[in-house]
């Protein structure tokens, strides 16, 4: 339990007995939200400097104060204070050994203010900088993701739905679409700054103060953009915290899925893309195995920041108005979310360093499950004035009897096709008619060219490119 100068806890007047060793073991957080001495003292020093200003405490007091914390600062850093678990958290930590250095005049600290303000203001201030630490990190994902998709630009690979070969993309395509994830997080994390802008400082327990003191003072000198409005709603509120943890689970949930992606292309079966030996690890007992456990760790922490934002929601579900201990667990929460998402971010970014793709395996995936059907199809649809459907229909028939003769597209001879394109069943309009024969002429020329290879290239930034010179490289 906190204590004060004699070693007596503060609130000794009134709880006489000292509490059970038991609620002594676990009341306390200091463990935990030591991290934030930096936001505490900074929060007491602008708390103070107001508190002078409004002629609430001497400038002697708020010199000596101000000296007692910058003190105490140096002490935290250069890791030569003595954290208590009997003075439960930081706040009392820091009190309390204000009172060794400076003496009685400590006191005055807390004049106008609460542990239920300060802990928030800290904590806001925390998680705006951890934000920026974050994006930062996810700078740097998307800085590898864009070098690996521009080396692979022109590697083609068949795009997936179902896990099923779709269509034909190029693995600088997809690598891009990532881009777009990550950065959609980073604005997610943006977005939250504007709650956490607000400054819960001086609304105290939680009806606020009878002191004249001045909330846009503490707001600007700590970085806030404004003073919160309601008390009640601000020592109750932990919706920044919800945020922040969503916003690490969405981002952790992106990563997921590429490592997801990226093992099951590991794999034998699939062998698209290498990792180098930097990324992967053996196995104890099968000498030839080369395993994607880091891959593999990402994508299971994802878990641990989906718990961590489940539990908060669960904290706070029917929690009533306004302090409760149940909420002290938000800081656990977050420090963990906020460190297992940096190093996954650092882990991912290294993952990328030391992956490159395997072109042959990918261009020889391409090739089958015809995947240059739907492509078929539009260019009837465009160069023969045919319907889409039509077009469609006639291009699975095209793909039903290459599978019955077990070749490929590409591998079907030109009275093969025509069989198919000329057959009334499927019936064309007049004018498809009149254009037919150019229609299988440049069919031909069209289906030989695939023989030779796929001839996709896709520009950076999502754009589909269709590049005719690409024919001649494969
Ligand atoms: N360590 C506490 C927490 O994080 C600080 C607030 C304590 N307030 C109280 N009324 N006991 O929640």
């Amino acid at each position: 339990m906190a204590k004060n100068k004699n070693n007596q806890a503060i609130w000794n007047t009134r709880i006489q007995n000292e509490a059970s060793n038991l609620f002594q073991k676990v009341g306390n957080s200091i463990d935990i939200d030591k991290r934030l001495y930096k936001e505490d003292i900074q929060g007491s020093i602008a708390h103070v400097e107001m508190l002078f200003r409004q002629k609430i405490i001497s400038f002697k007091i708020k010199n000596k104060i101000i000296y007692g914390l910058n003190k105490i600062y140096k002490e935290i850093t250069y890791k030569k204070f003595e954290f208590n678990k009997k003075y439960e958290d930081i706040h009392m930590n820091i009190e309390k050994r204000l009172f060794q250095i400076i003496g009685d005049e400590a006191g005055y600290i807390h004049t106008a203010r609460s542990r239920n303000d300060q802990v928030i203001t800290d904590f806001k201030i925390w998680i705006k900088t951890a934000t920026k630490d974050i994006n930062n990190n996810i700078d740097k994902v998307i800085k590898s993701t864009i070098k690996l998709a521009e080396k692979n630009i022109e590697t083609i690979m068949p795009g997936f739905t179902h896990l099923k070969n779709a269509q034909a993309i190029s693995f600088g395509h997809y690598l891009m679409a990532y881009v777009e994830m990550f950065t959609r997080d980073k604005k997610r994390f943006l977005n939250n700054l504007d709650n956490l802008d607000e400054n819960p400082l001086g609304v105290a327990a939680l009806s606020g103060t009878s002191f004249n003191i001045d909330r846009n003072f503490t707001s600007k000198k700590l970085g806030f953009k404004r003073p919160t409005n309601n008390s009640i709603d601000t020592v109750s509120d932990r919706d920044f915290v919800l945020d922040f943890l969503y916003a690490v689970s969405v981002c952790s949930m992106h990563i997921s899925r590429i490592a997801e992606e990226l093992i099951i292309w590991n794999s034998d079966g699939f062998n698209l893309i290498n990792l180098s030996d930097k990324v992967v690890t053996g196995s104890s007992i099968m000498p030839q195995k080369k395993n994607p456990d880091l891959l593999e760790y990402l994508r299971g922490k994802t878990g641990v920041s989906y718990g961590n934002f489940f539990s908060m929601l669960t904290i706070l579900k029917g929690l009533p108005l306004s302090y409760f201990k149940d909420l002290q667990d938000d800081k656990e929460l977050v420090f963990n979310s906020n460190d297992t998402l940096i190093n996954c971010l650092k882990i991912f970014d290294e993952v990328l360093k030391n992956c490159s793709s395997n072109k042959k395996k990918m261009l020889e995936l391409a090739n089958t499950g015809h995947i240059t059907a739907t492509d078929l199809a539009d260019y009837l649809v465009r160069e023969h004035s045919i319907s889409f459907r039509k077009a469609y229909q006639k291009t699975a028939a095209i793909v039903n009897m290459a599978e019955k003769r077990k070749k490929n597209l590409n591998e079907l001879t030109l009275n093969e096709l025509k069989k198919i394109i000329l057959q009334k069943k499927i019936k064309l309009t007049n004018s498809s008619n009149v254009l037919i024969k150019p229609m299988v002429a440049s069919l031909i020329a069209y289906i030989f060219s695939l023989a030779r290879g796929l001839h996709f290239a896709i520009i950076l930034k999502n754009k589909r490119k269709f590049d005719r010179k690409n024919f001649e490289k494969f």
